[in-house]
């Protein structure tokens, strides 16, 4: 299949090494011609085990340019993979996201069909207001077909390539029956596991399908948020505890063990001290909506308690140097 990805920071990069090595044609589009230098000379922006070693097995099959309109026209599937980092009030910052969705506009091919992936993590609500943006640069009379979808990203840094080709499931909120099945066909190697496991990445033991959620692109939205939300409550949770714990004595170490071997709870995302993995940091952890219009509100009722985050925690994501400032 023919896949374009615009924005080839983590979660694009990841993502395209990953189809390419899947066997799809992949064409990478960023804004950054620095970055894409790097990349068209075999270098690499980031840091991810076993980045190099896949994209090596790939070549031939992935691209980089700067230039949308020799990679977007051509494409079946389009991801957006552009930054949303938090804003002056800690909303998502969306002028990446409408930037990609006007290029996308303007560069879809005569006569195309195109499924447009938001693999940002952007407010609910997103996906018409992407859809409309789309349609409004679209050249006047151009005959392209498109439809907008949703398939959230949960890569942790690190383990990125892992987290992609042997995820805990696949999100997919499509509008319509033809795009899912695009997106189905799409990920039928990861969903169904049928591809050969690159030789430094080997399939985990017991690993076979992978859980497949379909939905509308509302739902899948809403389920990124939600699952974000509550990593970041378990992370505050615990920490509450430890606090509690110092206060009457207790071993916090001794508390989290007996409270995750629960299988209902799960001993993840239980340790004192790491206050925020990834984008899920517990202190900025927000629902954020987008309502018609172009309003980003966030939920009033939600919001982790504040205090319960120690001023010396573990850091353990560059993006909570943002977040802290510590
Ligand atoms: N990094 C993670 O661990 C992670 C995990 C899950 C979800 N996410 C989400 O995925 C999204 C991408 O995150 P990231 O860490 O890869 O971001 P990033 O900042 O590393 O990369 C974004 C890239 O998009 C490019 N870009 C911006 N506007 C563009 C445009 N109009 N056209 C072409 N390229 C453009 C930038 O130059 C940059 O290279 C974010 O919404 C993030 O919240 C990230």
């Amino acid at each position: 299949m023919r896949v374009a990805i615009v924005g080839t920071g983590y979660v694009g990069l990841t993502t395209a090494a990953c189809l390419a090595y899947l066997g799809h044609e992949v064409a990478c589009v960023d804004s950054d011609q620095q970055k894409v230098a790097t990349l068209c000379s075999g270098g690499l922006p980031i840091f991810e085990p076993y980045l190099a070693e896949l994209l090596a097995l790939s070549q031939g099959r992935i691209s980089f340019t700067s230039d949308p309109s020799t990679a977007l026209p051509s494409a079946e599937v389009i991801f957006v993979a552009v930054g949303t980092p938090p804003g002056e009030n800690g909303s998502p910052d969306l002028r990446f996201v409408r930037s990609a969705a006007e290029s996308i506009g303007r560069n879809l091919g005569h006569g195309s069909s195109t499924v447009v992936v938001n693999k940002s993590t952007v407010p609910i609500g997103s996906g018409s207001w992407v859809d409309s943006i789309v349609r409004d640069s679209m050249e006047r009379g151009m005959a392209a077909r498109f439809s907008v979808a949703s398939n959230p990203e949960f890569l942790r840094e690190g383990c990125a390539l892992s987290d992609t080709l042997y995820p805990d499931r696949v999100v997919l909120g499509t509008a319509d029956a033809a795009s899912r099945k695009v997106l189905e066909e799409l990920y039928h190697p990861i969903l169904e596991q049928t591809f050969q496991p690159p030789p430094f990445l080997p399939r985990p033991a017991g690993y076979h399908k992978v859980q497949l959620v379909s939905t509308d692109v509302t739902s899948a939205e809403l389920i990124k948020y939600a699952a974000n939300a509550f990593l970041a409550l378990k992370i505050s949770y615990i920490n509450e505890i430890g606090a509690l714990a110092d206060r009457v004595g207790a071993d916090i170490l001794e508390v989290a063990r007996g409270i995750g071997l629960d299988s209902r709870i799960g001993s993840r995302f239980l340790n004192r001290g790491s206050v925020g993995a990834g984008h899920a940091s517990a202190r900025t952890q927000r629902l954020w909506f987008l309502q018609p219009p172009n309003t980003i509100w966030r939920c009033p009722s939600f919001r982790p308690p504040a205090r319960s985050i120690p001023a010396s925690g573990i850091l353990l994501s560059r993006n909570c140097k943002v977040n802290y400032g510590s």
